[in-house]
């Protein structure tokens, strides 16, 4: 390779690395947001300068070894000075240097334990291919796909599934942690500013795996009350003639053996719950804005958007489909 080639090789690979290094920071968990995913990303970032330390050092030996062992006269092996040198060098300092990534490592699962200040609020979220549905435990409501906490409180999150293994990650609140059939796996989210936190399922699960995600919420302590106040309430009554035959559509079609809406006989438990749909930022798991245009799309054929979910494809009139979206936009 030309001395010109080998640079520009070199430059290629040093700005990809920079790259997606940097690219990686903004959302994900080198960017913590909570006390949990502090620890993390501290013990992450000691475990990478030592880890770039040690490869130097290496390449660098590496270099001088094969520089050196082009001349003839010091191929001899000098028993002493560099036997000692590769047990100390090849053994002890690896040893001491994992040792302690170790002791490190295992000092870090304590952000899992339940920490001194843990509130009383809990909040069941169970996975489902391929969407997250979360009970808020004594307060009688369940809402998907965004969670609201309080912030500055750890908040007591129990994780089960329906079906799969899932995963569930707030890169920006705290570490991965697995979702199983039959078990309950407890973390508590905390975090420190108010504001709105990306999640996903961490755990293939089968084909809409990468668009299973979630939001998570922190509010001020008068917001989030606010919030809670109006997710327990039953849903809107339709106030006006075409939102109350879009209700009909609703309640005369299949959407009811699926979907509950708190306040109509609609208490399907297989998908979300709808009670205050409108008040959700997204649709089909963070897939698309909630907004006119994307639900009449979701509402016909979601098949078309998130092939492999499991809400069937629905025949509506024109008419009735209107009457239908003027409904659930009517569900705050
Ligand atoms: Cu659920 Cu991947």
């Amino acid at each position: 390779m030309s001395k010109s080639r080998c640079k520009k090789t070199i430059a290629f690979v040093v700005s990809l690395f920079v790259a997606l290094f940097l690219g990686g920071c903004e959302t994900l968990s080198l960017a913590p947001q909570g006390p949990a995913a502090a620890e993390i990303a501290r013990i992450w970032w000691i475990l990478f300068w030592t880890a770039l330390v040690v490869s130097v050092i290496v390449f660098a030996l590496l270099f001088v070894a094969l520089w050196r062992s082009r001349r003839s006269d010091v191929k001899q092996w000098r028993q002493g000075r560099d036997t000692a040198f590769v047990l100390v060098g090849g053994g002890i300092i690896p040893a001491v240097i994992l040792i302690g990534a170790t002791i490190l490592t295992f000092s870090g699962l304590a952000v899992f334990a339940e920490p001194r200040n843990a509130t009383n609020l809990a909040i069941t979220v169970t996975g489902h291919m391929f969407w997250w549905e979360a009970t808020y435990e004594g307060q009688d409501f369940t809402t998907a796909n965004e969670i609201h906490i309080p912030v500055g409180q750890p908040v007591r999150i129990n994780l089960e599934s329906a079906d799969v293994i899932h995963s569930f990650w707030v890169p920006q609140l705290h570490g991965k942690i697995e979702m199983i059939p039959g078990w309950t796996n407890v973390i508590y989210l905390e975090a420190d500013e108010p504001g709105v936190y990306f999640g996903k399922c961490a755990e293939f699960c089968g084909v809409q795996h990468a668009n299973m995600e979630f939001l998570v919420i922190a509010q001020e302590e008068d917001d989030f009350q606010g919030w809670l106040e109006q997710q327990r309430r039953s849903a809107a009554q339709p106030e006006d003639d075409l939102t109350r035959k879009g209700q009909q559509v609703f309640l005369g079609s299949a959407c009811v053996y699926c979907h509950t809406i708190r306040g109509t006989n609609a208490s399907g438990r297989l998908g979300p719950d709808l009670t205050h749909l409108a008040s959700r930022r997204t649709i089909g798991a963070r897939m698309l804005e909630n907004n006119h245009g994307n639900l009449a799309g979701w509402t016909v054929n979601s098949q078309a958007i998130k092939p492999g979910n499991r809400m069937p494809p629905m025949q509506l009139e024109p008419e009735s489909l209107q009457a239908l979206l003027v409904y659930l936009e009517s569900l705050e």
